[in-house]
């Protein structure tokens, strides 16, 4: 049931203070200040011997272990790689069992996830997993996994089963920051009172619907689109330009904003817009030379910013306002906008925004 909404993706969409909510919930212990997530079965790694992690995913999956590699490595210092499904199995990888595969998975069935899984626990290492359909193979075949509970999941193209994972990405480095003794009290539970703040940023996000349908309205009809972002927000480029591409069939394309010197520059003109993540963080000042370039050569420039950046709002021509948050949140929060407003886009042009051509919504064959 749709409810209100006209599309599932759209109902999904606003799910998401909801999901957030609970994919924490029962995890964050507030009165010990710690995190527990039992069915990882975290006690049996040894933290003394582990090399790395490998993460495995498909799609948008696969955008979520990218900002699953900067949590991870920036609060756990575990070497993370991660790696594309179908790409991992096929090539060797040199996994043993002093590394963990981290599959990440909405439908938990997807063809290439479960063969890199299998790939991964032939040669010895512990097979983890982030999943949401429950009972599915990806939560069955493991070691230990961590429940998405975002609920079931219709539109083809993922919403809340996008964030969901990148919460739990986060609790997961902080409780094996926690594990290896990296954190003082005060560190874990600075890092716990900034996740808890997810929901509600996220709502600040849906309020705004009203604004970003006004944004799409004006680039409903534009045959392309640049996705620039950096560091941590690099694969949330990834994930807006995927939901725009795949929803609207408008081409759109992602790079890490400092790869634009190296070739996609060319690309730029008046019919190029180019949407910059650019909320405040330790890469704003880069992005927003970024901007300045596009600017120059005549493109139309989008924004994500944080709410008061006058200077974002003074150098674009339309802004996406997010609230402020702290750093490692910011995926969260700044996929939001890209996710409202592929939706609009798409429905504006009176696609049928649920099941798009071509696609399904779950991939069980290779
Ligand atoms: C895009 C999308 C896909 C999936 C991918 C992996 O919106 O939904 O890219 O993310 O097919 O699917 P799961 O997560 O079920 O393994």
């Amino acid at each position: 049931v749709k409810g209100n909404y006209r599309h599932f993706m759209q109902k999904e969409i606003h799910e998401q203070v909801r999901s957030l909510t609970e994919t924490m919930a029962g995890r964050i212990d507030f009165q010990h200040n710690s995190i527990l997530i039992p069915t990882l079965n975290i006690d049996e790694v040894d933290f003394d011997q582990l090399k790395g992690i490998k993460i495995v995913a498909c799609g948008t999956a696969w955008h979520a272990g990218q900002v699953g590699k900067y949590l991870i490595e920036e609060i756990a210092k575990i070497p993370v790689e991660v790696d594309i499904a179908s790409e991992f199995r096929y090539r060797d990888p040199l996994v043993d069992k002093n590394h963990i595969i981290l599959a990440i998975s909405q439908s938990g069935e997807t063809a290439d996830t479960l063969a890199a899984m299998e790939e991964g626990r032939k040669k010895g290492a512990r097979v983890w997993s982030i999943v949401n359909a429950i009972g599915s193979q990806a939560m069955r075949l493991t070691d230990g996994y961590i429940s998405m509970q975002a609920g079931p999941e219709i539109g083809v193209a993922s919403t809340k089963a996008f964030t969901a994972p990148l919460v739990d990405l986060y609790l997961l480095a902080v409780m094996m920051a926690d594990k290896k003794g990296l954190l003082s009290a005060q560190e874990r539970s600075q890092y716990i009172a900034e996740i808890s703040k997810v929901p509600d940023l996220v709502g600040t996000c849906l309020d705004r619907e009203n604004q970003v349908r006004e944004i799409a309205a004006k680039y409903k009809d534009t045959e392309h689109m640049l996705y620039l972002g950096r560091g941590i927000n690099m694969p949330i480029a990834y994930e807006g330009a995927l939901k725009l591409k795949e929803i609207s069939y408008i081409h759109a394309e992602a790079y890490p904003a400092g790869e634009m010197k190296h070739g996609p520059i060319a690309l730029i003109d008046e019919d190029m817009p180019v949407m910059a993540i650019l909320p405040h963080d330790q890469w704003y000042e880069k992005m927003i030379s970024q901007v300045e370039q596009a600017k120059a050569r005549g493109g139309k420039v989008i924004v994500v910013a944080t709410d008061g950046d006058t200077l974002a709002s003074s150098l674009a021509d339309d802004v996406l306002w997010i609230p402020e948050a702290f750093w490692m949140v910011n995926p969260v929060v700044a996929v939001l906008p890209l996710q409202i407003l592929a939706y609009h886009i798409a429905a504006m042009r009176g696609l049928d925004v649920d099941q798009p051509r071509n696609l399904a919504k779950s991939v069980t064959v290779e």
